[in-house]
């Protein structure tokens, strides 16, 4: 069959052989690639000047005729052709087409000419893969500052492509993060907003050098952290305002006060009496003319941004205004019961000095009833609240404790002593009559500070 048909292919495969010898010897040799699917054209060697006949074969294990320029030889399919008298152009590459191909020119002698085609393809559709993250409306990606995000990506070519992954954050240079065959991976542990910005996976074909790349953009979130008083105070008719500060959100939080009472879910707005102001990511909210009723409790300081929710509670106590009046009382009663302490605590240590100073006062007889006083306050823990309180007030009576602090259970004393001495005081007789007289002084300084109104 072909054989018959073409005689003179078994000569040409010898001399191609002497020719391939040479060429393989001499280190030259075309290499052409052309990409799938596209057309290509292979010279017929190097040469300018005018071009004798040519033929052209594809070497496999024999020779395969192609197309010559003796147009009585047809080409062996029409998507052979010759280009400008002497290059093979063949179009829609397909795999096969892959090889070692020649071509002859006869001119006054014969002359080969070898051109080794090479096939590539892609890379096709790059598939990149970033998790875990968030996906905005937008369809940016964002992740949450300090997880960590395995990015991925893959695409085919032949031969395999090289995948690389590059970085480019906001105002910096663009950053090689590697690469690999086929398939690149990283991960980044530890997301931080400087790890923010485009992440570009990109996949080359070092035969063609075509490339093709996807860049993703990452976002660093980060949850919003509120600062804030605790609680703040308020006097009656007067303004306050609370103050809450947000820190570390990204994007920028949305701010809200809430009040925690019968809509506890409905924002407080600005009216003529709430004043809400931001700046930045700092909100204000002042109330006017605070009213018992209305205004004291819990007031919500809310902060929300894609990350998460904050809130943070402040606690609004509405007070009387202080009158003058009142504070010259406070500070006279507490000059007194100092004066009272001060005394009792010199009669409670010394008393020989008190036997010296007078008869009517018995010391000695105070500090026995104390004694007994001491195991009833173990029961009585009311007593030990009454001292809380008066501690929160009394900020002079303190400073007087800390220094002396064993005369805090004394001075507690001398109130329960003197009921305890008032009851048993048919009991003890007439000899005690001294003492119960001369004791009323201090209690009745006392039972003021403790009926005193908050
Ligand atoms: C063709 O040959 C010329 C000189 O003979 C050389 O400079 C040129 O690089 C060659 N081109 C190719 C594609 O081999
Ligand atoms: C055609 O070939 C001639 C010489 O063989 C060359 O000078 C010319 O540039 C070629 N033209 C094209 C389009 O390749
Ligand atoms: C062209 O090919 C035909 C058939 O093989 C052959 O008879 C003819 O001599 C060739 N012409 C030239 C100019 O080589
Ligand atoms: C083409 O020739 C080279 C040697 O030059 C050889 O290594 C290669 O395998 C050949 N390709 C094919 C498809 O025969
Ligand atoms: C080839 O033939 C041409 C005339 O066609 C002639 O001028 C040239 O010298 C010859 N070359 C060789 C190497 O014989
Ligand atoms: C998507 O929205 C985010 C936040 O609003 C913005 O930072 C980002 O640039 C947007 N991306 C695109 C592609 O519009
Ligand atoms: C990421 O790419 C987008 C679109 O090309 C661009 O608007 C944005 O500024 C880039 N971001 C960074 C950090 O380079
Ligand atoms: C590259 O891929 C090989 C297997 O294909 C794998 O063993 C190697 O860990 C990869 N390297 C990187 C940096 O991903
Ligand atoms: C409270 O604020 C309002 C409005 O700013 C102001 O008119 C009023 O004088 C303030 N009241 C007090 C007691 O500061
Ligand atoms: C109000 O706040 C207090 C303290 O934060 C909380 O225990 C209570 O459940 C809240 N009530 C409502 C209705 O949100
Ligand atoms: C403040 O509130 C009281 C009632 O709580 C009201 O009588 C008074 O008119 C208010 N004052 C102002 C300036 O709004």
């Amino acid at each position: 069959m072909a054989a018959g048909g073409r005689a003179p292919e078994p000569r040409v495969l010898i001399c191609l052989g002497a020719l391939l010898a040479r060429w393989v010897a001499a280190g030259s040799g075309a290499m052409v690639i052309g990409e799938l699917h596209e057309d290509i054209t292979l010279p017929c060697g190097n040469i300018s000047r005018p071009r004798g006949p040519v033929t052209w074969y594809r070497i496999d294990s024999e020779p395969v005729f192609l197309v010559s320029s003796n147009a009585s030889l047809p080409p062996r399919e029409p998507r052979f052709s010759l280009l400008n008298t002497s290059a093979l152009h063949i179009g829609m590459l397909s795999l096969q087409d892959e090889g070692n191909y020649t071509c002859q020119e006869t001119l006054n002698e014969t002359q080969w000419f070898r051109v080794r085609l090479q096939v590539a393809s892609g890379p096709y559709e790059v598939v990149v893969n970033i998790s875990a993250t968030g996906t905005l409306p937008n369809g940016t990606l964002y992740a949450a500052r300090g997880s960590h995000v395995d990015f991925t990506c893959s695409s085919s070519a032949r031969p395999p492509p090289v995948v690389e992954w590059w970085f480019q954050g906001l105002n910096s240079r663009e950053e090689y993060f590697g690469d690999n065959l086929t398939v690149s991976n990283f991960t980044l542990f530890l997301m931080s907003p400087n790890l923010q910005g485009n992440y570009t996976c990109l996949a080359k074909n070092t035969r063609s050098g075509r490339q093709r790349k996807v860049t993703t953009e990452l976002l660093v979130y980060c949850s919003p952290s509120l600062l804030s008083d605790p609680m703040r105070t308020c006097f009656l008719g007067g303004n306050v305002t609370l103050t809450c500060q947000v820190s570390g959100a990204y994007p920028p939080a949305e701010i809200l006060w809430l009040r925690n009472l019968t809509q506890p879910k409905v924002p407080i707005q600005s009216n003529s009496r709430y004043l809400i102001t931001q700046d930045g990511q700092s909100s204000t909210l002042t109330i006017l003319n605070c009213s018992q009723d209305l205004d004291e409790g819990y007031y919500v300081c809310r902060a929300e941004n894609a990350m998460g929710v904050r809130e943070v509670d402040i606690w609004l106590s509405v007070k009387e205004p202080l009158n003058i009046g009142g504070i010259v009382g406070t500070i006279v009663s507490l000059l007194l019961l100092g004066l009272a302490v001060i005394s009792g605590l010199t009669l409670y240590y010394s008393p020989m000095f008190c036997w010296k100073v007078g008869n009517t006062f018995r010391g000695q007889d105070i500090g026995d009833v104390m004694v007994l006083v001491d195991s009833e306050e173990e029961e009585e823990g009311e007593e030990e609240e009454d001292a809380v309180e008066e501690e929160e007030e009394e900020e002079e009576e303190e400073n007087v404790r800390a220094e002396l602090p064993k005369e805090v259970h004394q001075h507690g004393h001398i109130h329960r002593v003197t009921a305890l001495v008032n009851g048993n005081l048919e009991q003890m007789g007439n000899g005690l009559q001294d003492l119960q007289d001369d004791s009323s002084e201090p209690q009745s300084d006392l039972v003021q500070e403790e009926e005193r109104p908050v």
